[in-house]
């Protein structure tokens, strides 16, 4: 079944929408229009000169951030809108799984939106009642399929959707970010419908804020940013592309903050204020500023998969302290905790320490994969039981990859692949 015929085809098109403001006199809503100020009447390009197409049997994945043109673009493609120039061109059935709820009549039953469904996409009473018994299977609804849909969940409405959307036998498949509102069963069932149809040669388009989604299930991608197309082509490219751009804009984002601190003239990020809800301890020794140094000894704006990582812990004793002990907690930002070390476990006695110094911890090698950590520092007393100073998951940085291939998962595990087969 697939060719090289395209089911979709967008040729230099641009949609402009009219922003029609309703009269602003509530404060909030002047305020909203001193933020936003687009003014009465003004026009505005959700899609400018969008080209692409999707050969028959593709399945394509649509990202962009909010805002960027998908749900637009997939109106045109199901002629609920209609370009402002350029064209459009769809060949075969389609059956479109939109925002959720459109399409339903809320007083209606599920069952009686299944005829209602059907006859919009031209399917007969007849037709709809062969295909209904697979349809409420699928959507599990029970005795809710004789309910009114205004009493379902959005995971109802999305299961019926959906159900229905795949069940009238469709050439292009279409839905917008609708699976992410089901549980995870469903969510399965879902992705199992959609690689059988896949299977079949049938052409998917669908809308996914999920790039493992996208990566797993699209042999190609299309990338829109404000309204404009950034990328096209097999997922790997457009994924990495897309990538590359949201790590280098959290790049930026981190070397702002760190020129900032740098123009503030603080050597290190200076500890939170006492009485903190992230901060205890008798402070008998403290812990008043915490570095994360590179193999320079600078203080990077982002770190490598591999790159060298010294946690610089410095310390003040206002006193005479015997055996301190410092640890830190790695934790990912997910609040998976990594690991636990500290000085006692590493071996390191400190003895007696009075007045200024600092404790590193060096990873030679960071076995991180991209994405948010944290680290939290503290000194305790020898006994391990009295904390003298705990900052609690104070000291947040980003790790990309760069250099290696690997994607998927946090920990970079040094392994090797073999082969031996006939
Ligand atoms: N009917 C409309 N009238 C005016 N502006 C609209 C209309 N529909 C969409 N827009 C605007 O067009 C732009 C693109 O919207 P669209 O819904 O296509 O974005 P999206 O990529 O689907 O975003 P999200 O990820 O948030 O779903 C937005 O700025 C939106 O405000
Ligand atoms: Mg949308």
């Amino acid at each position: 079944m697939p060719n090289t015929m395209s089911s979709i085809e967008f040729e230099h098109v641009s949609k402009r929408f009219t922003l029609h403001h309703e009269k602003r006199n509530s404060l909030q809503e002047r305020m909203v229009n001193v933020l936003h100020p687009r003014g009465e009447g003004e026009t505005f390009w959700a899609l400018r000169d969008v080209s692409f197409e999707v050969p028959t049997g593709e399945t394509l994945g649509l990202i962009g951030h909010n805002g960027s043109g998908k749900s637009t673009t997939l109106k045109l493609i199901t002629r609920i809108l209609e370009p402002t120039s350029g064209a459009v061109r769809v060949r075969g059935r389609v059956s479109a799984l939109l925002e959720l709820g459109s399409g339903f009549h809320p007083d209606l039953t599920g069952r009686d939106n299944i005829f209602l469904n059907g006859s919009l996409l031209g399917f007969g009473r007849a037709d709809m009642q062969r295909r209904i018994d697979d349809i409420v299977d699928f959507a599990e609804l029970g005795p809710f399929i004789d309910t009114p849909v205004k009493h379902y969940s959005s995971g109802m409405y999305m299961r019926l959707g959906f159900a229905i959307a795949t069940a009238v036998d469709p050439d292009i498949l279409i839905t917008d970010e609708v699976l992410a509102v089901g549980d995870e069963a469903f969510q399965r069932k879902c992705m199992e419908r959609i690689y059988q149809f896949r299977q079949e040669g049938r052409t998917i388009l669908f809308v996914s804020h999920s790039l493992e989604l996208v990566r797993n299930l699209c042999t190609s991608a299309v990338w829109l940013d404000h309204g404009e197309l950034k990328a096209a082509g097999s997922t790997t490219a457009t994924l990495d592309a897309y990538m590359r751009q949201t790590n280098t804009q959290e790049q930026e984002r981190h070397q702002r903050e760190h020129a900032r601190r740098e123009a503030d003239a603080q050597p290190a990020e200076p500890a939170p204020a006492a009485g903190s809800a992230n901060r205890w301890g008798s402070r008998e020794i403290e812990i008043v500023g915490v570095q994360l140094l590179d193999a320079r000894g600078h203080e990077p704006a982002v770190f490598q998969t591999g790159d060298k990582l010294t946690l610089r812990m410095h310390y003040e004793a206002h006193q005479p302290v015997t055996d301190p002990v410092f640890g830190i907690a790695l934790h990912h930002a997910s609040g998976f905790h990594i690991n636990g070390p500290n000085t006692r476990f590493g071996g390191l006695a400190l003895g007696r320490l009075q007045g200024k110094g600092f404790v590193d911890y060096t990873i030679d090698e960071l076995p991180l994969l991209a994405g948010n950590y944290v680290f939290t520092v503290a000194v305790y007393d020898a006994s391990l039981t009295h904390p003298f100073d705990h900052h609690h998951m104070l000291y947040p940085f980003v790790v990309q990859t760069n250099a290696i291939a690997e994607r998927w998962g946090s920990f970079y595990i040094q392994a090797r692949w073999s082969y031996s087969g006939t």
